[in-house]
């Protein structure tokens, strides 16, 4: 049995129970590299994310053109330490509760344009547009410079195989994202004003600043981390309602439980499906001796499905009462977006139920994916639905 990108779960299930650690000598990653460890169980995927002395993130090959070598989620402390506590400084509860009326206004925006019609592709006129104004909202990117911005976030979530130009196109969209951010961070180190470069700029441990490099680094991370992720979420969100119209129905009458549909469609359709991690010393995992400098996939999809965890994995039941999935990962580099996602996520929920009603998919046939294992991302979701 393979994996299958729309439907993964057979694979997992299977794996989990016969083979829970394997080596995989085919497997290619998106860096280049081939040969991987896949991790299936909960607890070995938790392990492999949390355990750092054994099991580095310092997994990208240190080219000079990625400026994402220099970012929190590819390297340990103590760098990884210095630079997270600096950047937790500005990625404030308040700073984000403060988006809330903000994100209100796009997405009300967003549906007003297809309310009339009733039906949209939730992938192009909701779930993609919010996440990235959001994020450029946050950052203070200047609203003529949207479409550029949208653009470059698309290509950071492709395979460098699949960007025009392949990896050279790959890097060159980093490099030009790299000049457009140095030209903005030195703007904000003049004027500083209340967006969050300019909170990154001014933010100090034991009276350290971000160096240049590491504020642009932090910049796209926040375009790759922050965007499709939420995207997925909302997509997921909503084909999962759709295949459910009871729990639709129940969420529309009892807006307080769309927060534990949230959780529960984490945990069925995990947005990011696997982390990768490096060995840093030779060690063993799940009875398999693992090599100093072997990859691994940390299969966060499949250990959301982990019987052992989660009664039924196979359901999604939004009564139930283990809500630790860990699709925001485990450790120290736990998402630091985690409260910006779940608040964006909510709050497209509950207008798009307090706007409309009964949603169904458009076609009678299966719904189309983006070619990527790393992530549940769907291609097009075209739904049509009823006004309140
Ligand atoms: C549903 C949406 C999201 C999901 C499923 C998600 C998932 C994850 C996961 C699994 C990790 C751990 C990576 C690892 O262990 O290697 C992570 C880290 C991170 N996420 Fe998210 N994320 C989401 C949204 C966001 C948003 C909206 C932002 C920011 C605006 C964000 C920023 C980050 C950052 C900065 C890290 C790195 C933390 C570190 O390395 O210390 N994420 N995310």
């Amino acid at each position: 049995m393979k994996h299958s990108i729309a439907n993964p779960f057979p694979w997992f299930k299977k794996m989990t129970a016969e083979s829970p650690v394997v080596y995989d000598t085919d497997y290619e990653h998106f860096f280049g590299s081939k040969g991987t460890w896949h991790v299936f169980r909960y607890d070995d995927v938790q392990r492999v994310l949390g355990d750092y002395e054994n099991f580095s993130a310092e997994y990208l090959p240190k080219v000079e053109e990625s400026p994402l070598t220099k970012a929190l989620t590819t390297n340990d402390p103590p760098y990884h330490t210095k630079l997270r506590s600096l950047v937790s400084k500005a990625f404030t509860p308040k700073a984000i509760e403060d988006m809330k009326p903000w994100i209100e206004e796009i997405t009300n925006e967003l549906l007003d344009k297809v309310a009339e019609q009733g039906e949209m592709d939730i992938v192009r006129d909701l779930a993609t547009p919010v996440p990235i104004q959001v994020i450029a909202k946050m950052l203070g990117v200047p609203y003529e410079d949207r479409e550029k911005f949208k653009y470059w976030s698309i290509i950071l979530i492709k395979q460098p195989s699949e960007v025009e130009g392949g990896i050279e196109g790959y890097f060159l969209a980093q490099q030009e994202m790299g000049q457009y951010f140095t030209e903005m961070i030195t703007k904000r180190q003049k004027n500083p004003t209340n967006d969050l470069i300019s909170h990154l700029v001014q933010a100090e441990v034991d009276g350290e600043k971000l160096s240049i490099k590491e504020l642009i680094a932090f910049c796209i991370l926040l375009l790759v981390a922050g965007n499709e992720t939420t995207t997925n979420l909302i997509n997921n969100s909503l084909l999962t309602l759709t295949e459910n119209p009871e729990v639709q129905e129940h969420l529309s009458q009892h807006p307080k439980d769309i927060g534990k549909a949230i959780e529960e469609a984490l945990r069925f359709r995990s947005p990011v499906q696997y982390m990768t991690r490096i060995a840093a010393k030779d060690t063993q995992l799940g009875g398999q001796l693992i090599k100093k400098g072997d990859l691994l996939n940390a299969w966060i999809g499949s250990a959301n499905r982990d019987e052992s965890k989660f009664e039924n994995a196979d359901q999604f039941d939004l009564h139930r009462t283990n809500l630790r999935h860990t699709s925001f990962g485990h450790g120290i580099h736990y998402c630091l977006g985690s409260p910006l996602a779940r608040l964006e996520a909510n709050i497209v929920l509950r207008i798009l139920l307090e706007r409309f009603k009964q949603f169904q998919l458009k076609f009678d046939r299966p719904i189309t994916m983006n070619p990527t294992a790393l992530m549940y991302s769907i291609k097009e979701l075209p739904v049509v639905f009823q006004k309140r």
